[in-house]
């Protein structure tokens, strides 16, 4: 591994010359050598989480089959779900629920509803995720609830209530495109959950080949209250990950 400390370390070094301060917190006298190891170590640890969130991206593959003898532990399945739990949202709604299938009589009931998929049965554990609907229309008291938990003033509490119900009008015109918009942002969940997951070595798998109403069905799904976004299977890889195909960093970047 290469670090490109040139410029940075003649950057430091000006700008320390000559100048010794005390460091408030360790008590130790700050020379311009002190210094310059701290900002090197920074430097190679900053370039070691960069490398190594990358080596957990290019570990993340849609996983076609898992390893059906290997269960995630709880603790990790927390930590995945927490980190689902803590993705941005729209106005702060959260606007999802995490179901997550842990029987395997209810994953083979699931399983030819979404395109008969090996995913499904062979998951350790089965994450649906499901938009909210009734909460998120502006008159429903969990909109209020959400808004009111920030310690607003009345004035300030009208105003954001105002703004998102103008500013969705169209969005809560129809259950479904309170759907489009909230499972939106369950992707973003999504997607955060299975980073996390490749993180600590776990596998995923995005599924959006499903029939909808079947899956709603078999989960007893109130529509009105929820409805069915994307699935998402955790657990261990079976078989060698395949290639990546991704198109050129120019190809998908454009600077203005
Ligand atoms: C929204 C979405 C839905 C997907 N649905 C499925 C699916 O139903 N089954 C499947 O095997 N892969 C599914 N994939 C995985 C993609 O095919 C895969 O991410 C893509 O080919 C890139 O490969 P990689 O993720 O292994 O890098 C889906 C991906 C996304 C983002």
């Amino acid at each position: 591994m290469t670090i490109n400390t040139n410029s940075s370390i003649s950057q430091i070094m000006n700008k320390y010359q000559g100048s010794y301060t005390k460091n408030e917190t360790t008590n130790v006298e700050e020379t311009p050598q002190i210094f310059f190891c701290y900002n090197l170590k920074k430097l190679w640890e900053n370039s070691m989480q960069k490398e190594q969130f990358l080596e957990a991206m290019n570990f993340r593959h849609a996983c076609k089959v898992f390893d059906e003898n290997k269960k995630i532990k709880s603790e990790d399945l927390d930590f995945i779900l927490e980190v689902g739990r803590l993705s941005p949202s729209s106005f702060g709604m959260e606007p999802w629920k995490f179901l997550v299938v842990q029987n395997q009589d209810l994953k083979e009931k699931l399983r030819p509803f979404c395109w008969n998929q090996p995913q499904i049965t062979t998951c350790s554990d089965l994450v649906v995720i499901l938009s909210k609907i009734d909460d998120l229309k502006p008159q429903n008291e969990y909109v209020g609830k959400m808004f009111s938990r920030r310690n607003l003033s009345q004035e300030n509490y009208e105003k954001y209530l105002n703004l998102y119900a103008n500013h969705l009008s169209h969005t809560m015109s129809s259950d479904e495109n309170i759907l489009a918009w909230g499972a939106r942002q369950c992707y973003i969940a999504m997607g955060n959950m299975m980073t996390a997951a490749a993180t600590i070595g776990i596998d995923s798998c995005p599924i959006e080949g499903f029939e909808k109403g079947k899956i709603e069905e078999i989960l007893n799904i109130d529509r009105r209250k929820y409805q069915l976004a994307v699935i998402v299977p955790f657990g261990y890889r079976i078989n060698p990950q395949s290639i990546k195909f991704r198109l050129s960093i120019d190809e998908v970047v454009e600077y203005l």
